[in-house]
């Protein structure tokens, strides 16, 4: 088994309802494979049609939710996803929402790692979770919690790090122990808000793929909002197969600091006295802004 970043083994974690960090013991990496690693919520899905965008060269109507699987998730049959892969004649770009510590280390891969401010990644769970389809809320563990509001949710998330999905302040730390890696890019939520041409180039310099000056303008409108909402049943992943207005609904705002005009200020303030409590600076600037501290 290849060595974890961290340890000899990659640590196990499963949620049974929704994914297990061994499926990546059983994957055959090729050099050069891409993983985009995310906390859910954190951008992953742009980041995926970003990257489709540049090792297809801006083509249009790619099927990403295929191309690109969500290896851990436990929702299709892992076979199917490695005989996809193996299939790819593409570079190919794999999604995953472990942290660093869970997951199989390669130093021939590139990790792509998205960050987001927790405020607009409860929000975001929030709105996931209220959309479940029927079907997916039979599954006990996530139908245990169908918060009533955003406010609830977003407590609910912080009380129990995380909740109903994986610890938020484990995942961040796993990878910024190793974002110095040389094959380790930090991107964020903020930054592609911020400036979506300049994140593609530098996600394209990490990546070794030169862009042609003609594929910028089909690269750009592919990865707008509005455009990937239009082509959610490709974009979504796992097609949105668990969403009960379908895949539409998997893209709702896309804002960066959402919190802003729903939080009040003690509920802003547990979180700014939680982020102390976890992160470094340098990590809960970046991890806010978006940018890297000197
Ligand atoms: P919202 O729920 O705030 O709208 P992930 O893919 O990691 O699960 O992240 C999903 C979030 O990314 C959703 O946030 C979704 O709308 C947002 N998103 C996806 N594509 C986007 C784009 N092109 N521009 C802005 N936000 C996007």
């Amino acid at each position: 088994m290849p060595l974890n970043a961290y340890s000899e083994e990659a640590k196990k974690i499963c949620l049974p309802w929704l994914f297990d960090s061994t499926i990546w013991n059983e994957f055959r990496f090729r050099d050069n494979d891409i993983v985009i690693a995310a906390y859910p919520k954190s951008g992953t899905t742009w980041t995926q049609q970003i990257v489709s965008q540049l090792i297809f060269d801006g083509e249009a109507d790619l099927d990403v939710a295929t191309l690109s699987p969500w290896l851990d998730s436990l929702k299709v049959p892992k076979y199917q996803k490695f005989a996809q892969l193996e299939a790819q004649q593409n570079r190919r770009f794999i999604k995953t929402h472990l942290p660093a510590d869970a997951l199989v280390y390669s130093p021939n891969v590139k990790y792509i790692y998205l960050g987001r401010d927790g405020r607009d990644i409860a929000l975001s769970l929030y709105y996931h979770l209220a959309n479940l389809s029927d079907d997916e809320k039979k599954n006990k563990a996530e139908s245990e919690l169908i918060p009533e509001s955003i406010q609830e949710y977003y407590n609910i998330w912080l009380d129990r790090d995380g909740y109903p999905f994986i610890s938020f302040w484990q995942h961040i730390n796993s990878w910024w122990g190793i974002h110095k890696l040389p094959n380790v890019l930090l991107v964020n939520f903020a930054s592609l808000k911020r400036d979506l041409k300049n994140e593609i180039e530098r996600i394209a310099n990490f990546l070794e793929i030169s862009v042609q000056e003609k594929s910028w303008e089909s690269i750009l409108e592919h990865c707008q909002f509005n455009y990937m909402k239009a082509h959610a049943d490709k974009l979504a992943p796992e097609h949105g197969m668990f969403l009960k207005n379908g895949a539409q609904t998997f893209f709702n705002k896309g804002e960066a600091q959402r919190w802003k005009t729903i939080l009040n200020p003690d509920e802003i303030h547990k979180y700014e006295v939680l982020v102390k409590e976890h992160l470094s600076s340098d990590c809960a600037y970046w991890l806010e802004t978006g940018l890297l501290a000197e």
